[in-house]
């Protein structure tokens, strides 16, 4: 498809300070002026002041020189209506109806070294024996790997929808009809799902980490002391698969800790579920908080975008 990944994001925020507080403790690196960095996927989260949160930009990685010259064709023959611009090393396009910015540049395939698996005890098989599991006895912060996915609301879905399958090239993984379309730009299930919303937002973003254990540790360790950062999990997600554990940062967007998120390889092989009803929200764990369905802040965001 020629993109592979999610580069980064900016976010725009109230109070960068606090925020920044926020992702330092989650477990990014800070690099200055606003700058995070992810353990393998480099920097990857921007913060800019802004009087409302919201999403400013969306980076995507393509493979070579060769995939921005095809989407900036495609975008000139079938969507002149889409505004664009191709750079020396970037391609930059204007989503329609959010008027969000999407970068796609040339970058490096996510390279994550081969990460110790932990030894699991199970009725059939014994792998660890005289001691407890290493996630009992804390070690090191969790650090998470990537950025791998965010969940991004418009007023016109389908158009949104539309523009990143039919215009950037991100593929479908599964859908519920006119609410929410989880796509793909490489092989996780999802790196971008948009949902039908009052105003364009950011519901939340995800970060993976190396496994559940991660995600309930790094869960633990944010709420520990700041029992208002908790929002929902741990958990495990139907659609995709994934496990969860979400946050509040403050200035209102989620965050999410992931792991063992589903990967497609071809979009022929994968066979999507009839996700009618509500069991896409989540499969194992409890059910979602009235504020997950519907951030506090929404009614404010509305007014704030008229
Ligand atoms: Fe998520």
């Amino acid at each position: 498809m020629g993109l592979h990944r999610l580069t980064a994001i900016t976010l725009g925020v109230p109070d960068p300070t606090a925020t920044a507080e926020f992702f330092t403790s989650f477990g990014l690196r800070e690099l200055g002026d606003g700058r995070f960095a992810t353990r393998d996927g480099g920097e990857q989260l921007r913060l800019e002041a802004s009087p409302r949160r919201s999403l400013h930009r969306l980076g995507v990685g393509v493979h070579d020189r060769d995939d921005l010259d095809r989407i900036a064709h495609r975008l000139t023959s079938d969507f002149p209506e889409i505004r664009h611009e191709l750079r020396a090393d970037a391609l930059d396009v204007v989503e329609p109806v959010t008027g969000l910015m999407v970068e796609l540049t040339v970058a490096p395939v996510l390279q994550v070294d081969d990460v110790p698996v932990a030894a699991v005890n199970s009725p059939s098989t014994v792998e660890r024996v005289d001691v407890p599991a290493a996630a009992v006895l804390g070690g090191n912060p969790v650090q998470p790997s990537n950025l791998t996915h965010l969940v991004y609301g418009s007023p016109d879905q389908p158009t949104t929808l539309r523009f990143f399958t039919e215009a950037i090239g991100f593929e479908v993984s599964d859908a519920i009809d006119g609410i929410i379309a989880f796509t793909r730009c490489g092989e996780v299930h999802h790196n971008l799902a948009i949902q039908a919303a009052p105003c364009a937002f950011v519901h939340h973003v995800a970060f993976e980490v190396d496994g559940v254990d991660d995600v309930a540790r790094g869960g633990t360790a944010m709420i520990e002391g700041d029992p208002e950062r908790h929002l929902w999990g741990i958990g495990r997600h139907a659609i995709g698969s994934n496990w969860f554990w979400y946050l509040r940062e403050p200035s209102g967007t989620y965050v999410e800790y992931t792991a063992d998120v589903d990967r497609i390889s071809a979009q022929d092989l994968y066979r999507p579920k009839d996700w009618s009803g509500h069991e896409f929200l989540y499969a194992l764990g409890q059910p979602p908080p009235p504020d997950f369905l519907e951030p506090p802040d929404l009614a404010t965001l509305v007014e704030l975008s008229a």
